[in-house]
């Protein structure tokens, strides 16, 4: 991506999967606050991102201004508390005429929001896919990129057209990332036809792996670990595949108010360090026998990252082979389970594991 952002996959916060349309400045100041708190800036995280909701009218100029009874002190005020955090600040505009939520879109006024955004100290935009029925989405996706470029300032691009335009074939090229589904729901298992759990998204993401690298990343949309709807064991699971996945971190949870078990999962550093890893190189599903899969991702230095994944409802046994990842069968490797963060020692030949039902068990392997 020309704007040499997003070397590794985004990290931050946004209002949406928790909050929907309710938000103000208080639930955005809120949310830096236990950023920083909670130790996820320290993990890694940092931008806050509104999204859709926070848009007012626009003015007798034609220069958006955000809702008077929400945002009462206004963006540049918002952004300016987000940085003196040592965060950075994101929002969320529309290609359409409207956002999804009917607040006012940016189309035909790319150029004058982005001058705007910029004005405000916007390190991030997200761009939503509503209303836009006769835009071409590879040309409204490169005229606000060409926005944001021409105001001078670093703001990371992230395109939300759920996969329609198959935005892996050319946003590379247009943005950071791509929305490659429609939205996450909040659950292991959607509804077949109505809604995308996160095991729907998962499966959503085969095929497009090698879009995937520094400056411009899948997005398998933004996480759900601690929103209620998933045990501890599925958001395990959840956060371990979006690391595979290289996929954006945007946490999307009441960060003021969660438990010890979610912060503990959304700060796990060595899964976050198999998602940033600066080799960059997408991970992919190499094995599916029923309801067991093994997941792999190279990592830099030769190491390797695998899921171990029980989709089904009992415990079963998992193995992978070393040449199931490309290694020697006699090599001896150093094997380190990240979510019990202990070594397992040396193997050689394969590492298996019973994986409980609904559950993921991930680990690091080193050669030698
Ligand atoms: C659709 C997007 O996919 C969601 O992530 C969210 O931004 C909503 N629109 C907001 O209306």
């Amino acid at each position: 991506t020309p704007n040499g952002l997003a070397a590794t996959p985004p990290m931050g916060w946004n209002s949406w999967n928790r909050f929907g349309c309710d938000i103000n400045e208080d639930v955005i100041r809120k949310a830096a606050d236990a950023m920083v708190a909670s130790g996820m800036k320290d993990a890694g995280y940092q931008y806050v991102v509104i999204d859709d909701c926070w848009h007012g009218a626009r003015d007798a100029h034609g220069d958006i201004q955000p809702d008077p009874q929400r945002f009462p002190s206004g963006i540049k005020a918002l952004a300016d508390y987000v940085h003196a955090k040592g965060l950075k600040f994101g929002i969320y505009s529309d290609a359409g005429s409207r956002t999804c939520a009917g607040r006012p879109g940016s189309r035909g006024y790319e150029y004058q929001d982005a001058k705007q955004y910029a004005a405000w100290g916007v390190d991030y935009l997200k761009y939503d896919w509503c209303n836009t029925s006769t835009e071409d989405a590879r040309e409204a996706y490169s005229t606000m990129a060409d926005a944001l470029h021409q105001t001078g300032r670093p703001i990371v691009f992230s395109l939300c057209e759920w996969g329609t335009a198959k935005p892996w074939l050319w946003a590379g090229r247009v943005g950071n990332l791509w929305r490659t589904t429609p939205d996450i729901y909040d659950a292991w298992q959607g509804v077949k036809g109505t809604s995308f759990g996160m095991l729907n998204i998962l499966d959503g993401q085969a095929g497009i792996d090698s879009y995937a690298g520094p400056g411009h990343w899948n997005d398998p949309d933004m996480l759900e670990v601690g929103n209620g709807g998933m045990t501890a064991d599925e958001y395990r699971a959840h956060f371990s595949l979006w690391a595979m996945l290289a996929a954006p971190l945007i946490a999307g949870n009441d960060l003021a108010s969660m438990n010890e078990e979610t912060r503990a999962i959304l700060t796990n550093r060595e899964v976050i360090a198999v998602d940033q890893d600066p080799l960059g190189v997408e991970g992919k599903r190499i094995l599916r026998d029923g309801s067991a899969e093994v997941w792999a991702r190279p990592l830099k230095g030769g190491g390797r990252a695998v899921v171990l994944l029980n989709r089904g409802k009992a415990a079963q046994h998992i193995s992978v082979a070393w040449e199931a990842l490309g290694y020697p069968a006699k090599m001896k490797a150093e094997v380190r389970d990240l979510w019990a963060g202990k070594s397992l020692g040396k193997l050689t030949g394969a590492f298996s594991a019973d994986v409980p039902s609904h559950a993921a068990v991930m680990v690091r392997i080193e050669g030698s």
